[in-house]
């Protein structure tokens, strides 16, 4: 069902775009990128704001097409296989690639533990239950670093967590389903500094396991959490390397004027 894209084996990256372009009605605000995602890797996408960061991580788990007027051309594989391709079901996609956003958005009226399972009904009858579903919970949490603060108030609100505690919630939320990439939109945007440490020491962990693509408007950030950087502006890639390298000796004047602080 779904068509095998063949690329060269050994080289081949866990997530890949090749010539994706996204839309709002006929605006195009993604024009043509090709990129690659490794697994063990972090790959960060940084630029200004409004050049479509955000909208190029949504059209990586076809999140971006819930958008009335929203659409995308171009190929995304995951594991060679086209994600856009006919009769591939979306949902099946961001089961593999989860995904994280901005704000942190726990249930508020939902438990602890309940906003963790939450992520599990997406795998519908496959979804643990019962004693399963509490190791699940445990597991989800300790991955995001997160359960020895929760561990003795699993059935209360999340809203009662700070900011930083509910975007890590939101984090294990994605966890539980197991994917194979995750995708942070900007996690740290609204968190104070001692949480931002927090979620940044955490992806450094998560890359031991799967591919994490961040975006961030923070260079700084770029610089500490991620191995390869993307630079992206007005919808166009402008350039990507080894994250020291596109700091350090940026191939494209572009590149060169966004780094050093000219715009943004
Ligand atoms: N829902 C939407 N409808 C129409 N235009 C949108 C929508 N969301 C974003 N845009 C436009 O698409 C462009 C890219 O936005 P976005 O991907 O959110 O940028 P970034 O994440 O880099 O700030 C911007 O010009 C923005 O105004
Ligand atoms: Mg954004």
């Amino acid at each position: 069902m779904i068509q095998p894209v063949d690329e060269d084996a050994p080289e081949r990256p866990r997530l890949a775009t090749r010539e994706l372009s996204a839309f709002f009605g006929r605006s195009r605000v993604v024009s043509n990128v090709t990129l690659g995602f490794r697994d063990q890797e972090v790959t960060a996408i940084i630029g200004p704001s409004g050049c479509g960061k955000s909208t190029l991580l949504r059209c990586l788990n076809r999140m971006h097409e819930t958008v009335p007027g929203a659409s995308a051309t171009g190929i995304v594989t995951l594991d060679g296989t086209d994600i856009y391709a006919a009769g591939v079901d979306p949902i099946a996609v961001r089961r593999h690639v989860g995904m994280v956003f901005q704000r942190p958005t726990p249930f508020p009226t939902m438990s602890i533990r309940d906003n963790v399972t939450a992520g599990l009904k997406i795998l519908g009858r496959h979804a643990p239950r019962g004693a399963d579903a509490e190791d699940v919970v445990e597991g989800a949490l300790r991955h995001a670093a997160l359960w020895d603060e929760v561990k003795d108030r699993l059935g209360e609100s999340a809203i009662a967590l700070s900011g930083g505690q509910q975007q890590r919630l939101c984090i294990a939320r994605a966890l539980a389903i197991r994917p194979q990439v995750i995708l942070l939109d900007e996690p740290t945007a609204s968190l104070d500094p001692l949480s931002t440490q927090k979620v940044e020491e955490l992806v450094y962990q998560l890359k031991q396991d799967i591919a994490v693509v961040i975006v961030t408007h923070n260079m700084q950030q770029a610089a500490r959490v991620s191995d390869r950087t993307a630079f992206l502006l007005m919808g166009d890639l402008v350039e990507t390397a080894p994250t020291n390298t596109l700091f350090t000796a940026p191939r494209d004047p572009r590149t060169e004027a966004y780094i050093t602080g000219r715009f943004g």
